[in-house]
């Protein structure tokens, strides 16, 4: 069980943080935390680097690699890597599992038994073992960005779905009150590097095989595992928002 003084705490922080900016979120959580990293696959995850690489610029950011990312999104973390210089753990899957899997379903599992077991052990799997190591995690989610998973997303939370034993992990969502219209302003004025992908009418980018672009009038959300209901729409990444 956690412990219950903790979450308490981070209910009235997360009040407190709420009415702030982005940035002074972002400066309470790196000073809370020496041991943070940044959660990094989109748009949104730039712009928190960009805004904290000007507030303390050792970062530590990973990537989850599934193996099935587009070309594009190769290209756009490394363009990332060199944009900022800095490290980026591109973090892989047990190669073992990965091998189980293909062999015993196919390369496409998910289009027929929903994809929590891909996820499980191309993104989960892995994320658990990286959050082992640090204290605080920083994700770019955004309330608007999943109205099915997301519209209650705090921007500071008690993760319990990856806590070690016994240990509080903090987790920050300092964009969870932007738009996605406010993150793509903050990239055109910032020069921030973005996943070309997005000109091809690209809007929330995954895994190749479980993303497609989005038409006019079109959620976001709706380019994502398209073939399940919006409330399944979440991967395992962000269970605190969907185990209560
Ligand atoms: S997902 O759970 O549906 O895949 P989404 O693409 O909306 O997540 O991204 C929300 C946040 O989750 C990102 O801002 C990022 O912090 C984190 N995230 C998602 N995918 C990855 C990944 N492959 N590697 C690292 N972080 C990720
Ligand atoms: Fe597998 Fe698709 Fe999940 Fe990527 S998004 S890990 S390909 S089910």
């Amino acid at each position: 069980m956690s412990n219950p003084a903790a979450t308490i705490n981070l209910t009235d922080i997360d009040k407190e943080l709420s009415s702030q900016s982005p940035q002074d979120i972002l400066r309470h959580a790196l000073e809370a935390h020496d041991n943070i990293a940044i959660s990094f696959s989109g748009a949104e995850d730039v712009v928190l680097i960009d805004m904290a690489h000007k507030i303390r610029p050792d970062l530590q950011v990973f990537s989850l690699d599934t193996g099935r990312l587009h070309a594009e999104t190769y290209r756009f973390i490394e363009k990332v890597r060199s944009h900022y210089g800095i490290e980026i753990d591109v973090v892989m899957p047990e190669a073992a599992k990965v091998e189980a899997l293909v062999k015993a379903k196919g390369l496409f599992s998910f289009y027929k038994d929903d994809h929590k077991e891909c996820c499980g052990i191309r993104k989960i799997a892995p994320l658990r073992k990286q959050l082992l190591s640090v204290d605080a995690w920083i994700t770019g989610q955004r309330r608007d960005q999943s109205p099915g998973t997301r519209a209650a997303v705090p921007v500071i939370q008690d993760d319990k779905a990856f806590a070690r034993p016994n240990e509080q992990l903090t987790k920050y969502n300092p964009l969870a009150n932007w738009t996605s219209q406010q993150v793509w302003d903050y990239i055109r004025a910032n020069n921030v590097p973005f996943n070309e992908l997005h000109d091809r009418g690209y809007i929330s980018i995954g895994c190749e095989p479980c993303t497609r672009p989005t038409g006019p009038g079109q959620h976001e959300r709706e380019g994502r595992w398209w073939w399940e209901e919006a409330t399944k729409k979440e991967c395992g990444l962000h269970a605190v928002n969907i185990d209560k």
